[in-house]
């Protein structure tokens, strides 16, 4: 697919259909997930994927109430077809260590030199590749956040270590949504004039 439709086509799919995905699809998208840029060539990310029926099953107990997961809204049973979920992560770790390396010298280690946390931006920049990846495969996807009270439960269920933050996730499968899904329908997307200031923001 040309690099422009992905771009364009790319929306986010809440509803999927009871089809499974193939190994080497996801094997793509995370390939590329490491091709994404980062700071001092951190690579500060990990990717836990949960593509079997029980782990994927598991992820929804660990983030979802009961009385949700007992009676599922659109929304939710839609999601919990996704046959894959990808769970990125950050760890903060890897680029203070990185960058208390000869060639950047922050070897006080102080979190207040980062500008904002890189180690967020880079594992975002990584998760849209494979946004981007599952479209030019003829997937869908979406990425949805993860709520601060499931971290702790999720960590232990999955043994994810500490030093790594899980930024959201990431459903992958094949799309069962005729159209637009989510705030699009109620939103406009915002015009490039108004969000692009050429060489000085107030004329
Ligand atoms: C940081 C972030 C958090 C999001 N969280 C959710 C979420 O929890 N649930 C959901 O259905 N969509 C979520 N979305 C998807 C947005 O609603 C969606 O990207 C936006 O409405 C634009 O639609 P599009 O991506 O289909 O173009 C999230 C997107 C981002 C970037």
């Amino acid at each position: 697919m040309e690099f422009q439709d992905v771009v364009r086509r790319r929306r986010m799919v809440r509803n999927y259909a009871e089809r499974p995905v193939e190994r080497d699809v996801v094997d793509r998208c995370l390939r590329n997930a490491t091709r994404a840029p980062s700071a001092g060539f951190s690579q500060g990310w990990a990717f836990l994927v949960l593509d079997t029926p029980s782990d994927v099953h598991r992820w929804w107990e660990v983030t979802t109430d009961p009385d949700d997961l007992a009676a599922p809204d659109d929304w939710l049973t839609g999601m919990m077809r996704a046959p894959v979920v990808v769970v990125p992560c950050s760890s903060r770790t890897a680029y203070l260590s990185r960058y208390a390396q000869p060639d950047k010298g922050w070897t006080d280690r102080d979190e207040a030199r980062w500008p904002v946390p890189f180690w967020h931006i880079d594992t975002g920049m990584a998760t849209l590749l494979i946004l981007q990846t599952a479209v030019d495969q003829g997937l869908g996807a979406l990425y949805f956040g993860i709520m601060p009270d499931d971290v702790p439960r999720f960590r232990e269920l999955y043994g994810v270590p500490d030093d790594h933050e899980p930024i959201g996730a990431v459903a992958i499968g094949y799309s069962a949504e005729p159209e637009q899904s989510g705030s699009p329908r109620t939103r406009k997307r915002r015009p490039t004039e108004e969000v692009v200031h050429h060489g000085r923001w107030c004329p």
